[in-house]
């Protein structure tokens, strides 16, 4: 597992950059110039692609660097990403395995357009029967709560398409927040309007057919579907730069801004069709930005990170 403290993704040299995240250029030891970790101002509008990118920086710097936790040959042949989305996994993936050709797939075309030699990006619903005729060394989704319908049916066809001894590792966000209990100084399932919001945006998306919370539920899927060694590690992610842990301040920081840019895209298409005008959904998620902003409350959620591997023994399912 590559352990190193990220910087930039490597992606960022090849991309075309927005204007509301500043970076600047460093020399890396081998002489080449790579941009420095992008700089998010509490204030900056970030653009859907660059959320992602947030989120893709947020969630490596809590797994102190590592793209994955599976310990995959280090020569892997073929990856697959479902969900790209830019496609920030994938680059950075297919720039740390040269030898690997990697599959990033997704039903929208919004990939960076600049990407190595390695990388192919596909759309494509993952949904859809798969036609590879070829298998993966890994099969990688992460943050695909609300996008996908028929989980179990998802990890058969990965189960399928991955090869012996390969791997399938997800990474889920819950939507289950927790404040700091004054009384006993522990953390409690947050009540109030964060708890009332995530909720109702949970019962949305579970409302349209989709699962909103797969995290907790993944370890079992993944050994239904014939996976074995099914192993779950859950990442606290503090909400809010409140820790003592510099590491976890600076986590804490990027994910509060990532949810607090996030939350109207999250929010419009549950309130809407729960009978919300616009006007009413804007006032009340300004108090839920306002709540979230308090770092009294020592917020937290949870990060779950699940793979399994496809043993070298074939059973029949
Ligand atoms: C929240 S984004 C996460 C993107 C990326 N995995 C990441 O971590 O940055 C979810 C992505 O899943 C894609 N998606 C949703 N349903 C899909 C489907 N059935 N097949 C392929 N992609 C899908 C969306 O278009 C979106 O890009």
């Amino acid at each position: 597992m590559p352990e190193t403290r990220p910087s930039m993704s490597p992606r960022a040299l090849l991309a075309p950059r927005k204007a509301s995240s500043s970076t600047s250029t460093t020399r890396t030891g081998g002489g080449t110039t790579r941009l420095a970790k992008p700089t998010f101002s509490p204030t900056t509008k970030l653009y859907e692609g660059e959320r992602l990118e947030l989120i893709h920086h947020l969630v490596t710097l809590r797994l102190n660097g590592a793209l994955h936790l599976a310990p995959i040959s280090p020569q892997p042949h073929r990856i697959l990403d479902l969900g790209t989305g830019t496609g920030n996994w994938a680059v950075d993936v297919a720039v740390k395995y040269p030898s690997a050709t990697v599959h990033g797939i997704d039903v929208s075309p919004t990939q960076v357009e600049s990407y190595p030699p390695n990388v192919r990006f596909e759309i494509d619903d993952v949904e859809e029967p798969w036609t590879y005729t070829y298998s993966f060394n890994l099969i990688h989704g992460r943050y695909l709560a609300g996008a996908i319908k028929d989980w179990p049916r998802l990890l058969a066809q990965a189960y399928r398409q991955t090869t012996y001894g390969g791997w399938a590792e997800f990474h889920e966000f819950d939507m289950e927040f927790l404040a700091e209990n004054p009384e006993t100084r522990g953390k409690i399932r947050e009540t109030g309007i964060i708890d009332e919001w995530s909720r109702q945006i949970a019962d949305g998306i579970r409302d349209y057919g989709y699962e909103p919370e797969p995290g907790p539920k993944l370890r079992e899927w993944l050994a239904e579907a014939g996976f074995v060694d099914v192993t779950q590690d859950v990442f606290t992610m503090p909400v809010g730069d409140w820790g003592r842990q510099e590491d976890l301040r600076e986590v804490g920081g990027l994910t509060l801004m990532a949810l607090l840019d996030g939350i109207t895209a999250m929010s419009l298409r549950v309130f809407t069709a729960k009978g919300w005008n616009l006007e009413s959904m804007h006032v009340y998620l300004a108090h839920v930005r306002k709540s979230l902003q308090d770092r009294t409350k020592m917020r937290e959620h949870k990060l779950y990170v699940i793979r399994g591997r496809k043993s070298h023994l074939k059973v029949r399912h």
